[in-house]
């Protein structure tokens, strides 16, 4: 069951964020209370009499009750202050001279993770082990997006001019949604991250699977499918370990049959919605760079069939 909440952190760099939040509404809350009441009472209790001339008799000043009015808010103020310093440093812990496990890329409109040091790149979900504090450097390949996944720490924009860092961990296995946060065109709300926090030797056995480099099928619809890929222009933005197909404009396609979504969250991952998302990604994702190649449903359903084949 995926979880998505900024109420339920997940880790020690979103506690903090929850906890300051947390104290923000609750004082925010009683600020509204008392306001909005001293304001209906007041109108009530002074409104203009029937017969009434003219303004109502005016009170003089009032040192003590000045004096508490302008306390009670600086004091607010002032501890919102350090509250929020010591929160952004427990949500931002120094990160000096530490090499990123991760980079992330945002594009239009899907995540690219990279794994620098496995060599591992896939697309939009991120499994990371849970109970590990790993660095995450986030960076641009077109517009700025912004990362964020309420449960396990704080939002952070992708700049296209230079790369930004923060710390990504969960304390427990489980699958945590966030989406981009900053408007960057058509598809933005289609921009969604996935965090898979996996058991360790879950997470080793993930990394594995995901360092092997599929054989091309043997036989069959899957067979087929992978000549069609390879003459089409599929080959012209994808890539696939160990064929032909290199490129890197859009998702690395190696492992796309152990992803549970595609097109960024759009559709499940399953061989139907695969088939309709290669026949017309335009009507799925509209303004998605995939373009339809207006091919025929037998070559679509290979296509999708050898796709399916890259586990
Ligand atoms: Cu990427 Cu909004």
């Amino acid at each position: 069951m995926p979880i998505s909440s900024v109420f339920s952190p997940y880790s020690p760099l979103a506690g903090a964020i929850t906890n300051l939040f947390t104290i923000a509404l609750v004082i925010g809350a009683v600020v509204f209370l008392v306001v909005t009441g001293l304001v209906i009472y007041f109108s009530v209790r002074y409104h203009r009499r029937r017969g009434q001339e003219g303004e109502p008799p005016q009170g003089g000043s009032h040192r003590g009750i000045e004096i508490v009015w302008t306390a009670i808010p600086v004091l607010i103020v002032a501890t919102l202050f350090v509250l929020s310093l010591r929160t952004a440093v427990a949500a931002n812990p120094p990160m000096a001279g530490a090499q990123p496990d991760l980079i992330v890329i945002g594009h239009q409109w899907w995540w690219e993770v990279r794994y620098p040091k496995t060599g591992i790149i896939t697309a939009n979900e991120v499994h990371i082990p849970a109970g590990q504090r790993l660095l995450l450097q986030l960076q641009s390949a077109d517009v700025i997006h912004d990362w964020w996944v309420p449960n396990l720490g704080r939002k952070l924009d992708l700049n296209p001019d230079f790369p930004t860092q923060t710390w990504i961990e969960a304390d427990k296995p489980g699958i945590y949604l966030g989406a981009c946060s900053e408007y960057c065109g058509a598809e933005h709300a289609w921009m969604r991250i996935r965090v898979i926090a996996d058991p360790p030797d879950q997470f080793n056995a993930w990394q594995q699977a995901q360092l092997h480099v599929p054989a091309a099928p043997a036989g069959g619809d899957a067979a087929r499918g992978a000549q069609v890929f390879a003459q089409n222009t599929c080959v012209a933005c994808h890539a696939v370990a160990g064929s032909p197909a290199q490129a890197r404009v859009g998702p690395d396609l190696t492992h796309l049959a152990s992803r549970q979504t595609i097109g960024a969250g759009v559709l499940d991952n399953s061989p139907q919605n695969l088939a309709r998302w290669i026949k017309d990604p335009q009507a799925v994702k509209p303004g998605s760079y995939m373009p339809s190649l207006h091919l025929s449903d037998a070559d679509v359903n290979a296509i999708a069939a050898y796709l399916e084949s890259l586990k």
